[in-house]
């Protein structure tokens, strides 16, 4: 059995780093046929351990993610899409994972670690923020996941599922499923800088194109790019390694691009070579680019906008799918308490 699970925290709109790092990827794997299962979680608990004064963020993000899941061609007719508060079973298995793992254990988590600082908790930190890692490891071993298609940063959040279910499976019986992290293929596409060249697109930075973006504001932000700050005149040689425009290019032109909007060059490579000799301006780059994203883009915006004029029905479909992945969780608690032995009535 292959069964997939992901998952996103709702804390805003989605981006072009989420549709490169993982949608796109999430929609292949559903067209592929390949797995069994494949779940996608709307992690709203999670996101509350660090928003717990802020639940309207979340609560009105769940909307914009289910809207860019189906915009990005995420189909409910082939994967589940549920919402991680609906799911209770996923508290429960938590609670009994919590023995499992040292609090030294926590605070080594790197990725964790990291966002510790980033938040500026200090010695701050909320339990549940914390102890995030356990729940995830409650979110996967519940649907028995063996597939978690996510970034390079969520790496710990994996190895520390691994170990609970090791230990689990150890001192009890062996009822959990051992997942494992798979990563974007393309490294180059996994961590999309922003449009102001930083080492991630991220909303805290405020440099994201935005799946919902107009063709408008896509514009405005592509011609607003960074570029290599050594290229100063056209004639001037210029970088395309660490140059952000040439990145998305890499991500995201083909050569079928190069057929309709600059048909002087073959590819890509062809046009990073004059970049590299001198004689292209960022000018023309950016137009191309911006036509690239349109592409790309414009198509996920009309789905968009259909879907935006039934919300009713994204909260249907994200009811249904809740109600499903509870049945699930449910089932793999039970084979839980009563490998822990504490099912007392049964
Ligand atoms: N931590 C993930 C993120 O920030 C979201 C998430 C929560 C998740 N539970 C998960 C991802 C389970 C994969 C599996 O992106």
């Amino acid at each position: 059995m292959d069964i997939v699970l992901t998952g996103d925290r709702p804390t805003g709109r989605l981006h072009l780093g989420h549709y490169v790092g993982s949608l796109k990827r999430r929609v292949e794997m559903q067209n592929s046929g390949l797995y069994d299962k494949i779940y996608v979680m709307i992690a709203d608990a999670q996101a509350l351990s660090d928003n717990a004064d802020n639940i309207e963020k979340v609560r009105s993000s769940i909307k914009e993610v289910m809207l860019d899941y189906l915009a990005c061609g995420l189909d409910v007719n082939k994967v589940t899409i549920f919402i991680q508060s609906q799911v209770p079973e996923l508290c429960e298995l938590s609670f009994y994972y919590m023995n499992l793992v040292t609090l030294s254990r926590l605070e080594r988590n790197p990725t964790v670690k990291n966002e510790i600082a980033l938040r500026g908790f200090k010695q701050s930190i909320p339990v549940g923020f914390l102890t995030y890692p356990i729940s995830q490891a409650a979110d996967i071993t519940a649907f028995k996941a063996n597939i978690v298609p996510v970034g390079e940063d969520q790496l710990p959040m994996l190895e520390q599922a691994r170990e609970i279910v090791r230990s689990f499976n150890t001192l009890y019986a062996p009822v959990l499923v051992e997942p494992k992290a798979v990563l974007p293929d393309n490294q180059r596409c996994s961590r999309l800088p922003g449009i102001d060249g930083a080492n991630k697109m991220s909303k805290s930075l405020g440099n994201c194109i935005y799946l919902s973006d107009s063709a408008d504001e896509v514009k405005q932000k592509v011609m607003s790019m960074f570029t290599d700050p050594t290229h100063l005149r056209v004639e001037d040689k210029g970088h395309t390694e660490a140059n952000p425009v040439f990145i998305y290019l890499d991500a995201f032109a083909t050569d079928e691009h190069f057929k309709a909007y600059l048909p002087e060059y073959q590819n890509l490579s062809e046009l990073k070579a004059h970049y590299e000799r001198g004689g292209l301006g960022d000018m023309k780059v950016k137009r191309f680019l911006n036509q690239v994203l349109n592409d790309e883009l414009e198509p996920v915006r009309k789905r968009r906008a259909e879907f935006e004029k039934d919300i009713p029905y994204l909260f249907e479909t994200l009811h249904r799918g809740s109600v499903e992945a509870e049945m699930v969780a449910a089932k793999t608690l039970d084979e839980v308490k009563t490998a822990m032995g504490i099912n007392y009535f049964k």
